[in-house]
């Protein structure tokens, strides 16, 4: 049985479609502050097996072991947390308690269960501005801002961890910049208000939802002067949390990048969005947004050699899957409560 927390929001979900489609069982622990139960209604719908779901907020130490002990959980992959840089910027303590404190908890709660194996959804956040491309694991860490932080801190606490006991075996996983969607159009991401990310708001404007795309700065030091990121499809991320379930024995503790390799512009998402869409992106040029790089992508090599896991998506899906799922939901999960947010049985 495995614990995925933060399994209802837009990675969660399809690493759980990813874990049931593999034989795993599934009992997902979420908040649901930034997310949707709907979303494991449509995950279970895809693949015809079911999952368990306990409403506990993971600062309840008390409730993420009883979890554990009563699943029988033998692994935990650890999703959840907040991830909007502004908003951290705004809220620094808010950000140390959800994702730090709530970690810390989670952490301590295995300890007690003698759960011992973990996967932990970490960030590119974390290099802060690349001194140099592309970025390997070996790369300085120098978070800029306290969401970022609180990946770092994250971070450190697992190494300590791992130091004291090594029982423990870790998978720390640095995600660069995940998008698009599951094929079937069920499932994608929903954000709350405003999207930050640069997807959403073109599948939006794409959509006519929103009039225009401010591209932020197109002045940077780069082929078109906008910001290149590694871009990679969260259906890839879902299977590198499967890869490093298979390996987690292999080492005792290990931090590796989810990336693709190839960096990818602003302007050249918008051309490939347009044209898979076959919709107009109407965009201005606006100021560079404070904390924004020019250029960040990932040395995947790493992954290659520890998880036998490479990404196979390429942009041109990654926004046809991006625009099935905005065009078949156009107000993302859009349903407000569910009917039965009851914890469901133990299985
Ligand atoms: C952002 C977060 C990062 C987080 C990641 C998760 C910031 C500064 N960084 O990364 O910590 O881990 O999301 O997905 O928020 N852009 C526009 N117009 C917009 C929005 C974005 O031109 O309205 C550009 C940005 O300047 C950037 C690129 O699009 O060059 C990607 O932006 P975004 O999707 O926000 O990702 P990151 O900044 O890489």
């Amino acid at each position: 049985m495995i614990m995925v927390t933060g399994g209802a929001g837009y990675i969660g979900s399809h690493v759980c479609l990813a874990l049931l489609d593999a034989g795993f069982d599934v009992v997902v622990v979420d908040n649901l502050s930034n997310s949707k139960r709907t979303s494991l209604d449509r995950v279970q719908a895809i693949c015809g097996k079911s999952l368990s779901f306990r409403p506990i907020d993971l600062r309840d130490e008390e409730a993420i072991c009883k979890t554990l002990r009563d699943f029988g959980v033998t692994a935990v992959l650890h999703l959840a947390g907040l991830k909007a840089i502004g908003e951290s910027n705004e809220n620094p303590l808010g950000y140390y308690d959800n994702n730090f404190v709530g970690t810390l908890r989670l952490v301590s709660a295995m300890k007690n269960a003698s759960v011992k194996k973990l996967i932990f959804s970490s960030s590119a956040t974390v290099y802060g501005d690349p001194a140099y491309l592309p970025i390997d694991e070996s790369h300085s860490l120098a978070p800029t801002n306290p969401y970022g932080r609180t990946k770092y801190f994250i971070e450190e606490m697992l190494r300590d961890l791992h130091r004291s006991d090594n029982d423990w075996t870790i998978a720390i996983l640095r995600y660069f910049n995940p998008v698009g969607a599951h094929e079937s159009g069920l499932l994608g991401e929903d954000p709350s208000g405003i999207p930050n990310n640069l997807l959403p708001l073109v599948a939006q404007v794409a959509l006519g939802k929103r009039e225009r795309l401010v591209i932020l700065g197109n002045d940077y030091p780069t082929l078109d002067g906008t910001g290149i990121r590694d871009f990679i499809h969260v259906v890839d991320v879902a299977s590198g949390h499967l890869s490093a379930l298979k390996h987690l024995n292999d080492s005792g503790i290990m931090t590796v990048n989810l990336g693709t390799g190839t960096g990818t512009s602003v302007l050249q998402i918008v051309q490939t969005f347009e044209s898979v869409s076959g919709s107009p992106v109407p965009h201005t040029i606006g100021e560079r947004r404070i904390g924004d790089v020019a250029a960040c992508y990932a040395d995947p090599t790493l992954a290659a050699d520890l998880l036998e896991w490479k990404s196979t998506k390429s942009l041109t899906q990654m926004c046809a899957d991006h625009w099935r799922w905005q065009l078949n939901n156009p107000n993302g999960y859009h349903q407000p409560s569910h009917p039965s947010d009851e914890p469901d049985a133990p299985a």
